[in-house]
C-alpha cells in the first residue's frame, strides 16, 4: 500500500549510463498507481529512446522546452503546475548543478525551477562516477539543495560504469519509490511526531547455536512503520532478525531477545507520541544460556524456562500512546479485552494468530479502552496499517485536546 495512487510524478532522466535503470522506475512508479510524465535532457537521449518510457508510461516524453507549447496554455510550465512530486533519476552532477544553480536551459530544469516554489517535492537520486560525486561543487550543490528541502536517495556503492568499485550507482528503484512515498506523506497526519514500532518474534538462546522463537515474521510491524513513516512520522522500528527489508527513512534497531527488545524499548520511548507493540515477544526463555553446544545422551532433555519481563506490563510510559496486539487462538474479544487493561493500552489490535502469523493479510478487531470496538475488514497488513496509523494519529490529536 502506498500513497502513490493518482499523485502525477515527473520522473526527469539525465544522461548517464544508469538511464536505463529509470526505465524499471518508470514501470514501478506506473504499477504504484502514478501517473508518470517523462522529461529527458538531451544527454539521456543518447543513452535510451523516448519510446521506452511512453511504451511503459503511456504518455507522450518531453525533452526540448518549446516543443509542446501549443498542447496547454501554461506550455513549458504545464508539467510543473500539475506535478505532486518530482524526480529526477538518475541525477547527474550537470543537472544538480542547474538545479542548484537555478540554471533553467532545457525542460527539466525549466520545470523544477517552475515546480519546487509551489511546494512540489524534489527528490534526486544522484548517479556518478565517485569522484564526480566527491567533488566539492557536486557536494556543495547537494547542500545547496538540501537546504531548500530536496530530498536525496544514493548513490550507493558499488560496481561503477568505469570498472571501478565506489560510491556512485543509482539507487535501486525500489529505495527512490520508498523515498518518494516519504517525501508525498511529509506533513502527513503524523508530520513531527516520533512513533516506535516492535515487530517480529524474539528469539531465546538455549546455546550458542540453538534458540526458541515463534512463527512472527515481523510483516505487519514492518508494514506499520513504513505507514507511519508514509504519514509524515519519525520512525524508530525496534526488529528481530528477519528476512525482511530494512524501510526506507526508517532508524532500525536490531535486538534478539526479550531482555534486549525491554532495554531498547526503555531507552527509545521517551522520545515518542506513540509506542505500537507488534513484536510477538517469548513470554518464557531459558532458565541458563548453556556455553558451549550442548550434547545429545541418550536421556530426555528437560528445559527449565523463566518468566521474561512484560514489556508493555512492566513499562510506565507517561503521555505516549499505547497500543498492543493480542494474538490469540482462542476467545479473542476476552482475551484481548483483559490485556487491553492490564497493559494500560489506549488500544489493542486484535487478530487470530493462526491466520495472521506469516501471512501477507490479516483481519483485525480494535478494541479502545474508551469502550469502542471496530471490526476492520480482511485485507492486506499494509492497508490494515494505514488504517491503524491514521487511529494513533486520531488518538494523538485527542490526548492533547484532553491534556
Ligand atoms: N508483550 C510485551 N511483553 C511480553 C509479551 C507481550 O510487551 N513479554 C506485548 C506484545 O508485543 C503485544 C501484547 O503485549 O503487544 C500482547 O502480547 P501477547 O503475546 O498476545 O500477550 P501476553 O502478555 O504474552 O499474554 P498471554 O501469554 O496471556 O497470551
Amino acid at each position: 500500500m502506498s500513497n502513490l495512487p493518482g499523485k502525477r510524478v515527473v520522473l526527469g532522466v539525465c544522461g548517464g549510463i544508469a538511464a536505463y535503470k529509470a526505465l524499471d522506475l518508470a514501470s514501478q512508479l506506473v504499477q504504484a498507481g502514478a501517473t508518470v510524465d517523462v522529461i529527458m535532457t538531451t544527454a539521456a537521449l543518447e543513452f535510451i529512446r523516448p519510446l521506452s518510457f511512453e511504451a511503459l508510461t503511456k504518455r507522450p516524453v518531453y525533452s526540448a522546452v518549446f516543443e509542446r507549447w501549443t498542447e496547454s496554455g501554461a506550455g513549458h510550465v504545464t508539467l510543473a503546475n500539475e506535478a505532486d512530486a518530482l524526480v529526477m533519476a538518475p541525477a547527474t552532477a550537470n543537472t544538480l548543478a542547474k538545479l542548484a544553480h537555478g540554471l533553467a536551459d532545457d525542460m527539466l530544469s525549466v520545470t523544477a525551477l517552475a515546480a519546487v516554489p509551489r511546494g512540489v517535492p524534489l527528490l534526486v537520486a544522484p548517479a556518478m562516477e565517485q569522484h564526480m560525486f566527491a567533488h566539492p561543487a557536486t557536494q556543495t550543490n547537494l547542500a545547496t539543495l538540501h537546504a531548500r528541502g530536496a530530498w536525496q536517495v544514493g548513490p550507493e556503492h558499488g560496481r561503477l560504469a568505469s570498472g571501478l568499485i565506489g560510491h556512485g550507482r543509482l539507487a535501486a528503484p525500489q529505495r527512490i519509490l520508498e523515498t518518494l512515498e516519504l517525501a508525498l506523506g511529509a506533513g502527513g497526519v503524523l508530520a513531527g511526531r516520533h512513533i516506535l514500532v516492535t515487530a517480529g518474534a524474539t528469539r531465546e538462546a538455549i546455546d550458542p547455536i540453538r534458540m526458541l522463537t515463534n512463527r512472527s515474521t515481523g510483516k505487519m510491524g514492518f508494514a506499520i512503520a513504513r505507514a507511519a513513516a508514509q504519514a509524515g512520522a519519525r520512525v524508530t522500528l525496534i526488529a528481530t532478525p528477519g528476512a525482511l527489508r530494512p524501510v526506507e527513512g526508517v532508524a532500525l534497531v536490531p535486538v534478539e531477545s526479550a531482555l534486549q527488545m525491554l532495554d531498547a524499548v526503555r531507552a527509545h520511548v521517551a522520545h515518542a507520541d506513540a509506542l505500537v507493540m507488534a513484536a510477538a515477544i517469548a513470554d518464557y526463555r531459558p532458565a541458563a544460556v548453556a556455553e558451549h553446544k550442548m550434547k545429545k545422551s541418550d536421556n530426555d532433555l528437560s528445559l527449565t524456562l523463566t518468566r521474561n519481563p512484560d514489556i508493555l506490563g512492566t513499562l510506565d510510559t507517561p503521555g505516549v500512546v499505547r497500543v498492543g496486539f493480542a494474538a490469540e487462538t482462542q476467545d479473542l474479544e476476552a482475551n484481548a479485552r483483559g490485556k487491553l487493561a492490564r497493559k494500560r493500552l489506549d488500544l489493542i489490535v486484535a487478530n487470530d494468530a493462526r491466520l495472521a502469523m506469516g501471512g501477507d493479510d490479516n483481519t483485525v478487531t480494535l478494541y479502545y479502552a474508551d469502550g469502542r470496538v471496530e471490526s476492520l475488514p480482511t485485507a492486506p497488513k499494509d492497508a490494515i496499517a494505514r488504517v491503524l496509523i491514521e487511529r494513533v494519529a486520531a488518538l494523538l490529536v485527542a490526548r492533547e485536546a484532553r491534556d
